[in-house]
């Protein structure tokens, strides 16, 4: 039986049980160092608790957007009708199942002592190829992060190539990830763009730029990555990326975050392709799987996921 087969078995399983079991860690875990889909008990997400982990104790001296940049006004009635939460989305099977995938990553995110992880406040989001669902999923997990009320998200748009963040938010761009690692004088608070939901910030792309796959590749891509981790380490950061098979971004942003949320769009992405892409993201250790656009969900809505956790 193949990974997504595994996958797909386990949230059939799953699907039966109520929310509140599947939250209780009666999710699977896949190995990101085997690249098994052996399903695990995860004991992190068993023992979730109810309510989000405090943030850092860094809260109050971390570095937040200025004043001075931009505020948008996002319109979010119009992402609701398109299918996008927001922080006063109704309890949908949309909006329970985010949470469930937040609950995990955060508990990660901001875990302390042995169980801390390096930029574990870092989720990149990646699939294998395009139109699985990555920018769905990393404006669906920023909003649900943001109606926590003690957590600030920041949302990075890291798809340099075919930058929808801002698009889809309804937002025109500016200066962004790719200036400021290209251009030692553009500072990154510079760049945040405030929006009406108050612990919500956007991070652009930037403009197009012909040497992005040396500049990803390159140490200074490295240093500005550590550089938001160090500055917002009270925040949780979320990376939209290209598909990493189609780009070096995934697996380079890989080398610098501590959590990966990597989507599998049901029915198509191919045991080959999981395979490959997962190789070119081994830099990240924690990996978690999230099977998008299943037809398992009970509700109309299209989205469900098998979440599953890999330590190695
Ligand atoms: N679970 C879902 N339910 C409903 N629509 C979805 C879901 N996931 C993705 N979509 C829709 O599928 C389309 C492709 O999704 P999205 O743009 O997020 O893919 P992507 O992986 O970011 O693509 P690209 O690689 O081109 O950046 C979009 O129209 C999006 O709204
Ligand atoms: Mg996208």
């Amino acid at each position: 039986m193949d990974l997504i087969e595994k996958a797909a078995r386990k949230l059939k399983q799953s699907s039966r049980q109520s929310l509140v079991e599947r939250a209780a860690g009666k999710l699977g875990g896949v190995s990101s160092a085997e690249q098994k889909a052996d399903v695990a008990e995860n004991p992190v997400a068993r023992a979730a608790p109810a309510v989000a982990p405090e943030p850092a104790a860094a809260a109050q001296t971390a570095v937040s957007p200025k004043k001075t940049s931009r505020r948008v006004e996002l319109d979010l009635k119009s992402l609701k009708e398109r299918g996008f939460l927001t922080p006063d989305t109704d309890p949908t099977m949309t909006a329970e199942e985010f949470r469930i995938v937040k609950r995990s990553l955060l508990l990660n995110a901001f875990a302390k002592g042995d169980a801390a992880i390096k930029n574990g406040n870092l989720i990149l989001v990646t699939s294998a190829q395009p139109n699985e669902g990555k920018t769905y999923c990393s404006i669906n997990l920023a909003m649900s992060v943001a109606s926590e009320q003690d957590l600030t998200v920041l949302l990075v748009d890291a798809d340099f190539s075919k930058p929808e963040v801002l698009n889809t938010l309804g937002v025109t761009g500016g200066k962004g990830l790719v200036d400021v690692i290209s251009e030692t004088g553009v500072d990154l608070s510079d760049c945040l763009i405030r929006t009406n939901i108050p612990n919500l910030s956007i991070l652009p792309a930037g403009r197009q730029h012909n040497l992005t796959p040396e500049l990803l590749a390159s140490e200074r891509m490295g240093e500005i990555v550590e550089e938001i981790a160090t500055r917002y380490r009270d925040r949780v950061i979320i990376f939209d990326s290209p598909p990493s098979l189609a780009s070096s971004a995934a697996s380079v942003l890989a080398l610098h975050v501590g959590q990966c949320l990597f989507v599998v769009e049901a029915e198509k992405t191919t045991d080959n392709d999981l395979k490959e892409a997962l190789s070119l993201i081994s830099g990240c250790e924690h990996v978690n799987l999230l099977l998008n656009k299943t037809r398992f969900s009970g509700s109309n809505s299209k989205f469900g996921s098998y979440y599953g956790y890999g330590y190695q």
